[in-house]
């Protein structure tokens, strides 16, 4: 990945730290879901490296389901209105569900989505994200498990987006502003 690397300002997380972090929560994990029916809920795309990762590091047989929302609405993605476009296929009546996430930015996203899955009749609904950006918090969302926090940056890498572009980066890097300048 150096190419996309020449791209970043800064690396906030590395691959070891990445991993490192995850292992310690799938620990909790372990511990807190050792008697129960542990289902993980990704939100694609972003949560499908911090997903991959830290679903390997669990050692209690969970279950995996994915979902695709996107926000809509006055035309930015800060609106809070969320739109599914995939589904669960899993009933969540019952069962215990950990919301997986790469990023909490706004937290509108799942605020919406925690809410959306509670209505559902689940047993418990609980958030793990990967990163999370305490200085861009428009909504209160408790969240069980953090990666880590870091600074109001414009971040890619580890599953996270420029223009559907970065998502393979294999760390957590901040763009920098002369690949979106003209744009
Ligand atoms: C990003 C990110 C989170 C969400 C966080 O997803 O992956 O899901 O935004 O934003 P919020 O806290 O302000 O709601 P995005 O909508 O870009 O879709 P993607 O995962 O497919 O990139
Ligand atoms: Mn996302
Ligand atoms: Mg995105």
């Amino acid at each position: 990945a150096e190419a996309i690397k020449s791209e970043l300002v800064d690396i906030l997380v590395t691959k070891e730290q990445m991993e490192a972090r995850l292992a310690e929560i799938a620990a909790e994990i372990d511990r807190d879901y050792a008697d129960k029916d542990l289902l993980l809920v990704g939100v694609l795309k972003g949560a499908i490296m911090v997903m991959a990762d830290l679903s390997r590091a669990i050692t209690l047989p969970i279950s995996m389901d994915w979902m695709a929302v996107s926000s809509y609405g006055a035309g930015t993605k800060s609106s809070g209105v969320v739109r599914i476009l995939k589904d669960l296929d899993t009933d969540l009546q019952g069962r215990h569900v950990l919301i997986v996430e790469d990023i909490i930015d706004t937290g509108l996203t799942l605020a919406w989505l925690k809410r959306n899955l509670e209505a559902r009749g689940a047993a418990s609904v609980k958030i793990m994200t990967a990163l999370r950006k305490p200085d861009a918090a428009k909504v209160e969302v408790e969240v069980a498990y953090v990666g880590f926090d870091i600074p109001n940056d414009f971040v890619i890498g580890y599953g996270l987006d420029y223009a559907e572009k970065y998502r393979n980066l294999d760390v957590v890097g901040v763009l920098s502003p002369s690949v979106y300048a003209d744009k």
